[in-house]
């Protein structure tokens, strides 16, 4: 965790003047390096509670704030994910402004800082791309069945980013991998060189790397994750 940490802040500190809109150009997540896929731990681990306590700083303006409402409700309107004002509970969301738009992932228990930085975060997609990191969602990219749909062109890969392609043993929840997941990287996110660090299989054509908002799938994952 900690490596990771230092990793994520080298990657803000030298990026940070970069716009994040569709292309991944930081890394947005701080993984775990548990054994255990995180969909199977959330699933073990989880009592049927589909509430999650959060706070928003009061650094943003009511503008930013409506913003951030508005991409919370699409959780609680396509799924049984409810956000809940936290009071003084211990195990809480913290949405902050800080370097960059990051999420742990999955529950880690206590205050887990979800970052949405004001200058540059504040789009409905990338709201709900972080949002669903902290629900325990990986990038499309690293699923385990991802051979069969994407190519990863290492050589085209800064090679101090290549543990973001890496593939895990994830657990897909019986769901579709799908190009256009609010999950899925953009086509030369982290490329040295501006040619594909990924490519579409069999098909190089299609588009992937979306921020618009969340597919169908996004939000099935999710009520099969959380068993609504
Ligand atoms: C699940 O519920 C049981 C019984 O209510 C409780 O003892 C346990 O701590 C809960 N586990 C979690 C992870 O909340
Ligand atoms: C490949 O994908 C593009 C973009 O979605 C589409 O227009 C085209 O028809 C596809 N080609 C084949 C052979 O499926
Ligand atoms: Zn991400």
């Amino acid at each position: 965790m900690k490596t990771c940490l230092s990793l994520l802040l080298l990657f803000l500190g030298l990026c940070q003047a970069q716009p994040l809109v569709g292309e991944q150009s930081v890394a947005d997540v701080l993984e775990d390096n548990e054994d255990m896929d995180i969909s199977t731990r959330i699933l073990i681990s989880n009592n049927g509670t589909s509430e999650l306590l959060l706070e928003v700083s009061s650094a943003y303006t009511s503008a930013e704030k409506s913003r951030i409402v508005d991409a919370l409700q699409s959780f609680h309107q396509s799924t049984c994910i409810r956000f809940v004002p936290r009071r003084n509970q211990y195990d809480h969301i913290s949405i902050q402004s800080r370097g960059g738009c990051y999420s742990y992932l999955g529950r880690t228990g206590g205050m887990q800082v979800l970052s949405l930085m004001r200058s540059g975060c504040m789009y409905y997609g990338i709201m709900q791309h972080e949002v669903n990191h902290a629900l325990g969602f990986n990038h499309e990219q690293t699923r385990s069945d991802r051979d069969q749909y994407v190519k990863i062109n290492w050589q085209n890969i800064n090679p101090s980013t290549v543990y973001n392609f890496q593939r895990k043993n994830t657990n897909n929840l019986n769901s579709p991998y799908d190009y256009t997941s609010i999950m899925h990287y953009g086509r030369t996110a982290f490329s040295i060189n501006g040619r594909d660090s990924i490519t579409p299989i069999p098909n190089s054509s299609v588009q992937i790397g979306q921020r618009k908002g969340m597919t169908r799938n996004d939000f099935l994952r999710i009520n099969r994750l959380y068993r609504c």
